[in-house]
């Protein structure tokens, strides 16, 4: 039997799905991988741009995927590209393993399906770099299918919305049920991918975690929260652990003709298959001195004085020591993955941020050091 709370819960979810993707239809973020209603999406493009979002801001990805899109058009371009310039036109996105995934998702892509992206969730997770995420949101975005499209945002939206305790209620799955009803309503008038993108756009810009914007949120009517800052705070109350801290040493090298000592990264790991300088071993403690890759022990390096490079990673963050050396000597025996590279195209070379950073602190002083 259906109960008296089932269809309340009903209505407001029509009433408030309805809300939602009026506001859609005149308030939608002009995106450049956004399709007007009517126009048939490409699911390449929806697949790029959900990988690139992943972990990674609207902001930081616009440029990056006009640029992937201008350079490779189809999967069956980004299939055949080559590693090496993939990786270097991703540097600086960060979450490196997403490149290599791309390559090999847009391979298979390419080869077995024949440049088709399957619209089917289990072929659709079978595809290197897919899980439940991003498999819904092509399934709703590229193909308007039926799929519960939910992250960060659309809980947030849920836990304001449905519970009115959204700095209590934890269980992920409670407010994913209750986004559910919203799918369902969306499927019923065939906009699934609209009312993704729709929970997108609010909880990017209107029900945002700290200080959302009540006044102007077409769900306004609809939201027990609203008014109630105690309740609108994020999950865990704004309060940020400790963060685990590590660190270490990079070495800025200087060859002959003017060329500095770059490695290619093994192909695992954090900044896998990356071009960075020489680093030591990252540790929990600070270590003194450092030691640098074996074959560079016998160079006498010597530190930069505020040569200290900072970078956050997703579960640490770290403090490199700069040490800088003149090595003519090491040119003929470098170990595979070590290349000396023109110091003055190293801004072309691909650099992953944190590298960046040990650029930017360490060119002035080469250019001093003549
Ligand atoms: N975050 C993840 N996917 C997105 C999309 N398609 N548009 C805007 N933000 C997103």
């Amino acid at each position: 039997m259906v109960s008296v709370e089932q269809i309340d819960r009903a209505d407001k979810v029509a009433s408030a799905g309805q809300a939602l993707l009026r506001w859609y239809d005149t308030h939608a973020r002009v995106l450049p991988w956004r399709y007007s209603s009517g126009d048939t999406p490409d699911p390449y493009r929806v697949w790029l741009s959900e990988i690139m979002l992943q972990q990674t801001t609207v902001k930081a990805v616009v440029p990056y995927y006009e640029k992937f899109l201008d350079r490779w058009p189809t999967v069956h371009h980004l299939a055949s590209a080559d590693p090496d310039e993939l990786m270097r036109a991703w540097a600086g996105l960060g979450y490196y393993a997403r490149a290599r995934n791309l390559l090999a998702c847009a391979r298979i892509v390419s080869e077995k399906w024949g440049g088709v992206f399957p619209d089917n969730e289990t072929d659709l997770k079978a595809l290197p770099g897919i899980g439940v995420y991003t498999s819904a949101a092509i399934r709703a975005i590229a193909y308007n299918l039926p799929a519960v499209v939910v992250d960060g945002n659309v809980e947030r939206v849920m836990a304001r919305m449905h519970t009115g305790l959204a700095s209590g209620l934890k269980s992920k799955s409670i407010l994913s049920d209750f986004a559910k009803h919203y799918y369902s309503f969306a499927a019923e008038v065939g906009r699934s991918g609209d009312m993704a993108q729709a929970f997108m756009d609010l909880g990017a810009t209107v029900c945002v975690p700290k200080s959302p914007r009540c006044g102007i949120c077409p769900l306004f009517l609809h939201c027990p929260s609203k008014g109630k800052p105690e309740l609108l705070k994020p999950s865990n109350g704004g309060a940020r652990g400790v963060r685990h801290k590590r660190f270490g040493a990079v070495y800025w090298v200087i060859g002959g003709d003017n060329s500095v000592l770059l490695e290619k990264r093994q192909e695992r790991g954090l900044l896998g298959g990356m071009t960075g300088f020489p680093v030591s071993e990252w540790t929990d403690k600070p270590a003194q001195p450092p030691s640098p890759p074996e074959f560079l022990a016998g160079i006498p390096f010597y530190r930069v004085s505020r040569g200290q490079v900072r970078h956050r990673f997703t579960h640490f963050d770290l403090a490199l020591d700069i040490f800088m050396a003149r090595s003519p000597f090491i040119s003929e025996s470098l170990p595979q993955n070590f290349f000396w590279h023109p110091t003055v195209s190293l801004k072309e070379a691909g650099l992953p941020s944190l590298f960046v950073k040990v650029f930017n602190l360490a060119m002035p002083l080469h250019l001093s050091t003549g």
